[in-house]
C-alpha cells in the first residue's frame, strides 16, 4: 500500500468529473490546503460552498466512516455547534471509493463554513475564547454518547500516552528547557497513575488546534467561533483533552493566557460540568500536551536543522511553557474549581469552620478599646495618604500614620487594594500600567516600635525568617496549626524584631496568648512605618518565605481562599477595620438606579477610578492609565501646588466676591497679563457652561443684539442657551435644531471640507462662507451679535483651523458690527505648544474670551474676560453676581494653576510630546487605509478613521473600537468629531515620552487587528 506521506494529487479534470458522477453537478473548484489528503472547495451550481474530501489512497473506510458518524451524531445531538454538515452522494451514500489510474481514492463531501483561522484572527479575546470553550463543551458532551470503532487508537498527540516523551529528555539541550520538560512530564506521569483512572473517558475530537477552527468576521463586538473543523483525529481519551488540547491553542494566542482558560473553563463547564479529577487534572494537562509539542518539534528540528519554520512553530508553545512553569499547578487547580463554581481550596470550609471554633488570644495581649484603635483605610481610594505617592514612602509616611492615629493602632483592612507596595517586588513586567500586585491579604496593626505580639492560636514555630529587602516582611514568624482532620493550616506574622528569631526556635510548639515577638522597627522590619501583618495560609504553595501576602484583585477569589479572612481568628467588631470595597459592579449598579441614565459612562467596560496623579488615573484595583484624554487635570492630576493652594485657602475662608479681598484682583491681573492688551477686565464663574451664558449677555449688552453664528458640529456647553448655540446638541439625538438667532457657519475643515489643506487660501475660502453666513442674516433684516468658535474645534473633531482665517472672521463679523468669542476651554493655557492661547496661533484678537477646563486644574472654575468697552455696556444698571463665582478656593487654585503654569516648562513639553505623536502615528498611517487623517497642535491631536479613503466614509464604530481597545491596553482616549470617527488624544500637560512611546506603540498593534484592516 502506498505510504502515508508520499503526495498524491489529481487533475482538475479529474476532481470535474467525479464531482459530476458522485454529486451530479459540475463544480467551480479551489483548493484548499491539507496534509495528506486532497480537500478541494466546489461551487454547486445553486451558489454553495462545500468541500470535496478526496482521501490519500492509504486512507481506510474506517476512518472516514468514523467522521461521518461522528458529524452525523454531532449534527443530531448538538446541532447549535457550528459543524460541518456530510453531503449524500446521489447515490445515498456518505462516500465512495473511486480509482484514478493507479490509485483509489474515497470521496466524500461536507459543507463550507467560512471564518478565519483562529490561529489568524486578531486578537483574540477573553469572549473569543471563552466561545471556544463552549463549544468544546457542547461536542464533548454530545459526543458522551458516540462509539465508533475506528476511535480505538493510540496516537502520539494523546495526552494520556504522552509518557514516550520521556525517552527524549536529551533533546533539549538548553537546561532549563529540558528541566521544565522533565519536571511537567514526570508530574504529570505521577497524577496520572494516582487519579487517572477516575478521568472520565470517551470519544473526543482529539485536535482543535487553532487551524482547525475558524471564526466569523471581525465586529465592533467580540468575535465567534463559526467552526470546529477535521475530526480526523478523533480517539478514545480523556473527555477533558479536548479542552487541554484547546485551551493550550486559545493560551498561545492570548495575551493573558491564565484569564482566557478560566474563561473558557466557565463556559465549558457550564455546559459539561467537569468532575473533580479532571478539575485537578486540566492544568497539567495542558502542560503536558505543550510538552509533547516542544518535544515533536525539537526531534523534527534534529531532523531538519535548517528549517527556520520548525523554530517559529514552537515558539509560542515554549512562550506558553515559560509562563506555565511559573505558576504553582496547585494555583491553578484552585483557580479552575473557582471557575467551576466549587470553593478554590477544598479544605477551606472545614478549615474554616475548625477554625471559628477555637479559642483564640488578641494578637496585641488585649482586647483594644473603641477609643484605641482607628480602621486606617490605605486603599487605592484613601484619602488618608492621598495620591501623592511620596506619602507611601518613608519617612513621610510614618509621619503621616502617626499623625492620622494619634496614639490609636491603626487596624488596615483585609482584601484591600493597596498603592502602597511600590517597588519590584510587586510589579511583573515593570510597564506603568501593568496589573500589579495590590490586593493585601492580611489584617495589620499599626502602632509604636516593640508593640508586643502574641500568638492568636496555639501552633507550632513553622518558619523563623529574615527579609530584610525594601517592603519586605523583615523578620517573619509562621505557625504551624492542625486541625482535628489533620488539615494543616497556617498563621504569618511579619514586620517583627528580632525578638521573635532570638526567642522562638523552629519547631516549638507556642500557646494562644504567648508572646511570640514584638513590631520592629524600620532598619528591620522592611523599611515600613511600624505594625504587624498577620495572615492566615491554607496552602503555601512550596513558596516557604515567597508566599504573597499581597496578591493580584483580578484573582481576589483564589487568594481570599488561600488567605480567608483573618478576622476569623481576631474577633474584632466590623467597625474596628475598613469598611469593604465595593465592587465595579455594585458601584455601577447602585449609579444606574441613582443617576441620570444619560450621564454616559465611557468604554464597553466601565471604569472604576479612586486616584489621579499627574497623567495617570488608577482604578479600584490601582491599576494604572495613561490619561490621554482628560485635559481638564492641566498640569497632572492633583497638582500638589494646586492642591495645596486650594485646601490652605479652604482652611481659611471661602465666601464670595461681595467683600473685598486681595486675591481676586491679582488673579485678574495675573490671567490679564497672559493675553494681549485691552483684554483686561474678567468675570469668574463655576464652569465653561456658565462662562459661556455669561459671554453671551456680554455680547447681548454690547451690541444689543443676539443673533450669533456658530460653526457646525460646535459644542459649547449644556445649558438651555448653550444648546441652542450648540449644532453637536441640537442637531443630534434628542435636539430640536437651531433657533431662528443662530446661524451655522461651515466647519473649516481641510481634511473633510471642500478647501484641502495644503492650498494656501483654504482659510480664506472658508472665511468667505462666514461672510455668506452675515449676507444671509442681514439678507432677512436682522444684526449680528456675534461670532462664537473654538479656537481648534474639539468636540467638532480636533480641527486645526486653516492659517488666516480667523483674521478674516473677525474682520467680516466686526464690519457687521458684531463681536468675536473665543472659546478657549479646551485649548487654552499653552495646550498647543506654540502659544499659550490659541487664538494667538491665527494672529488674532477676540473681544471676548472664555475658559474653562484647565483653567482650575479639576477645581469647579470658568472665567470671562473681555475688554473695558464691553464691559461697561454689560454694567446697564442690572447687578452682576454669582455665588460661586470668583470664590476664594477656586481663585487659590487658579492662581496656583498659572504659577505652575510659570514654573513648569509645561508649554514646551505639549509641544515636543505633541510633535512626538504626531511624527509617531504619522509614521503608521500610510500602513492602514483606515487611517484618513492625524492632525492637531501641541497636546490635542485627532486621528480620524475612515472606511474609503475617496468618499472618506466615517468609520465610526471603528473609531470606538480604538478607544475601547486602547482602555485594553490601559490608555483612556476618546472620540469625537461630527461622526464620531475621530480619536481624540488629549492628556494632561505633563505627558511624557515614555507615556508617548506606549501609547504608539498600542495604537500601532490595534491598528493592525483584523476589524480595523482595510484591503
Ligand atoms: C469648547 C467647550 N466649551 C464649553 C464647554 C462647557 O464646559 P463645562 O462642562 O465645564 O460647563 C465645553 C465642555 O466640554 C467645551 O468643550
Amino acid at each position: 500500500m502506498i505510504s502515508h506521506d508520499q503526495p498524491v494529487t489529481m487533475s482538475t479534470t479529474d476532481i470535474v468529473a467525479l464531482t459530476q458522477q458522485l454529486y451530479g453537478f459540475v463544480p467551480q473548484i479551489e483548493r484548499l490546503p491539507g496534509e495528506y489528503d486532497t480537500n478541494v472547495q466546489v461551487q454547486t451550481p445553486a451558489g454553495e460552498s462545500c468541500v470535496l474530501k478526496i482521501m490519500h489512497p492509504s486512507r481506510t473506510p474506517e476512518f472516514v466512516e468514523m467522521q461521518i458518524a461522528a458529524l452525523n451524531h454531532l449534527a443530531q445531538h448538538a446541532p447549535e455547534v457550528p459543524l460541518q454538515r456530510v453531503i449524500p452522494q446521489i447515490s445515498g451514500q456518505s462516500w465512495a471509493e473511486v480509482t484514478v489510474g493507479e490509485h483509489t481514492h474515497i470521496v466524500w463531501m461536507l459543507s463550507y463554513l467560512a471564518g478565519t483561522m483562529f490561529a489568524q484572527a486578531n486578537p483574540i479575546d477573553d469572549a473569543l475564547a471563552a466561545h471556544v470553550g463552549q463549544l468544546v463543551g457542547r461536542i464533548d458532551a454530545a459526543l458522551a454518547g458516540f462509539v465508533h470503532v475506528g476511535a480505538e487508537r493510540t496516537l502520539e498527540w494523546d495526552v494520556l500516552q504522552g509518557a514516550w516523551i520521556r525517552d527524549h529528555y536529551a533533546v533539549f539541550a538548553d537546561a532549563t528547557e529540558r528541566s521544565i520538560v522533565t519536571r511537567m512530564t514526570e508530574s504529570f506521569v505521577a497524577d496520572l497513575a494516582a487519579y487517572g483512572d477516575a478521568l472520565p473517558r470517551s470519544v473526543i475530537h482529539g485536535d482543535i488546534n487553532d487551524y482547525n477552527m475558524v471564526v466569523g468576521a471581525p465586529g465592533y463586538q467580540s468575535r465567534q467561533v463559526t467552526g470546529i473543523l477535521d475530526f480526523g483525529d478523533m480517539m478514545v481519551s480523556a473527555t477533558v483533552s479536548d479542552l487541554a488540547i484547546a485551551a493550550a491553542y486559545v493560551m498561545m494566542r492570548h495575551p493573558q493566557p491564565f484569564d482566557a482558560l478560566i474563561g473558557m473553563i466557565e463556559q465549558y463547564h457550564a455546559v459539561r460540568p467537569l468532575h473533580p479529577v479532571e478539575m485537578q487534572l486540566l492544568f497539567p494537562m495542558i502542560c503536558m500536551r505543550l510538552c509533547i509539542s516542544v518535544t515533536v518539534s525539537a526531534i523534527r528540528k534534529q531532523a531538519r536543522p535548517d528549517d527556520p519554520y520548525m523554530v517559529v512553530s514552537e515558539a509560542p508553545a515554549w512562550n506558553l511553557l515559560h509562563q506555565c512553569a511559573s505558576v504553582h499547578p496547585r494555583l491553578m487547580h484552585y483557580r479552575i474549581r473557582h471557575a467551576c463554581g466549587l470553593t478554590p481550596v477544598p479544605a477551606y470550609d472545614h478549615v474554616v469552620t475548625w477554625m471559628q471554633q477555637q479559642a483564640t488570644a488578641p494578637i496585641l495581649g488585649r482586647e483594644l478599646a473603641e477609643s484605641e484603635r482607628k480602621a486606617l483605610d490605605l486603599s487605592v481610594g484613601s484619602t488618608v495618604l492621598g495620591a501623592d505617592p511620596r506619602h507611601a514612602a518613608m519617612p513621610l509616611f510614618a509621619k503621616i500614620l502617626d499623625e492620622y492615629l494619634d496614639g490609636a493602632i491603626g487596624i488596615g483592612g483585609y482584601l484591600e487594594p493597596r498603592m502602597i507596595y511600590t517597588t519590584d517586588r510587586y510589579a511583573q513586567a515593570g510597564l506603568i500600567n501593568e496589573e500589579r500586585r495590590t490586593l493585601h491579604l492580611a489584617v495589620d496593626f499599626w502602632g509604636p516600635a516593640g508593640t508586643a505580639v502574641h500568638a492568636v492560636l496555639p501552633g507550632r514555630v513553622h518558619m523563623l525568617e529574615y527579609l530584610p529587602a525594601d517592603l519586605d516582611y523583615g523578620y517573619l514568624t509562621v505557625l504551624a496549626h492542625t486541625t482535628d482532620e489533620g488539615v494543616e493550616f497556617y498563621t504569618l506574622y511579619g514586620h517583627l524584631s528580632d525578638e521573635s528569631m532570638r526567642t522562638l526556635v523552629l519547631g516549638q510548639e507556642v500557646q494562644a496568648g504567648q508572646r511570640i515577638g514584638s513590631f520592629g522597627v524600620p532598619d528591620v522590619n522592611g523599611k515600613w512605618p511600624t505594625h504587624v501583618h498577620f495572615q492566615i495560609i491554607l496552602d503555601l504553595l512550596d513558596m516557604g518565605r515567597d508566599f504573597p501576602g499581597v496578591g493580584y484583585a483580578s484573582q481576589a477569589a483564589v487568594w481570599s481562599a488561600l488567605s480567608p479572612n483573618p478576622n476569623l481568628l481576631l474577633r474584632m467588631p466590623v467597625d474596628a477595620v475598613p469598611p469593604p470595597q465595593r465592587s465595579l459592579s455594585e458601584t455601577l449598579a447602585e449609579r444606574r438606579e441613582r443617576i441620570g441614565r444619560n450621564l454616559s459612562i465611557s468604554y464597553r467596560r466601565p471604569l472604576k477610578i479612586v486616584r489621579g496623579w499627574q497623567q495617570y488615573l488608577y482604578d479600584h484595583t490601582g491599576r494604572a492609565y495613561i490619561d490621554a484624554y482628560n485635559n481638564v487635570a492641566h498640569g497632572g492630576h492633583c497638582h500638589p501646588r494646586v492642591v495645596q493652594a486650594a485646601t490652605a485657602q479652604y482652611a481659611l475662608l471661602s465666601t464670595n466676591t461681595r467683600y473685598l479681598n486681595d486675591q481676586l484682583q491679582e488673579y485678574a491681573r495675573r490671567l490679564s497679563e497672559t493675553l494681549p492688551a485691552g483684554l483686561d477686565v474678567c468675570y469668574f464663574v463655576n464652569s465653561a457652561s456658565e462662562a459661556n451664558e455669561l459671554a453671551i449677555r456680554l455680547m447681548k449688552a454690547a451690541t444689543g443684539r443676539r443673533d450669533m453664528i456658530v460653526l457646525e458640529a460646535a459644542y459649547h456647553g449644556h445649558t438651555n442657551t448653550l444648546i441652542d448655540i450648540s449644532p453637536y446638541k441640537h442637531d443630534g439625538p434628542g435636539g430640536t435644531g437651531a433657533p431662528d438667532w443662530v446661524h451655522t457657519a461651515p466647519i473649516p475643515d481641510d481634511y473633510r471640507g471642500p478647501y484641502k489643506r495644503g492650498d494656501a487660501q483654504a482659510g480664506a475660502k472658508y472665511a468667505l462662507q462666514v461672510q455668506e453666513v452675515i449676507e444671509c442674516i442681514q439678507a432677512q433684516g436682522r444684526g449680528l451679535g456675534g461670532y462664537i468658535a473654538e479656537t481648534l474645534p474639539s468636540v467638532g473633531g480636533q480641527i486645526v483651523l486653516p492659517e488666516g482665517y480667523l483674521r478674516d472672521v473677525y474682520a467680516y463679523v466686526r464690519a457687521a458690527g458684531g463681536v468675536c468669542i473665543a472659546d478657549e476651554v479646551q485649548v487654552g493655557f499653552g495646550r498647543i505648544g506654540t502659544h499659550f492661547w490659541a487664538f494667538e496661533s491665527q494672529d488674532v484678537v477676540p473681544d471676548i474670551v472664555v475658559m474653562g477646563k484647565p483653567i482650575g486644574n479639576g477645581q469647579p472654575l470658568g472665567a470671562v474676560v473681555t475688554t473695558r468697552a464691553i464691559a461697561d455696556a454689560f454694567d446697564n444698571g442690572m447687578e452682576y453676581f454669582a455665588t460661586f463665582g470668583g470664590n476664594n478656593v477656586s481663585v487659590a487654585a487658579g492662581l496656583a494653576v498659572l504659577d505652575v503654569l510659570r514654573d513648569e516648562p509645561l508649554q514646551h513639553n505639549a509641544l515636543v510630546m505633541g510633535q512626538r505623536l504626531l511624527d509617531g502615528l504619522r509614521a503608521i498611517a500610510p500602513q492602514h487605509a483606515i487611517i484618513g487623517d492625524v492632525r492637531g497642535a501641541g497636546l490635542f491631536l485627532g486621528v480620524e478613521l475612515v472606511r474609503d479613503p475617496q468618499t472618506l466614509e466615517p468609520a465610526d464604530s471603528e473609531a470606538s473600537y480604538v478607544s475601547n481597545r486602547l482602555r485594553d491596553y490601559g490608555i483612556l482616549a476618546g472620540t469625537d468629531g461630527p461622526y464620531h470617527n475621530v480619536v481624540k488624544i488629549r492628556p494632561p500637560m505633563p505627558f511624557s515620552a515614555a507615556d508617548a512611546d506606549y501609547v504608539l506603540a498600542a495604537f500601532a498593534r490595534i491598528m493592525h487587528e483584523d476589524y480595523l484592516a482595510r484591503p
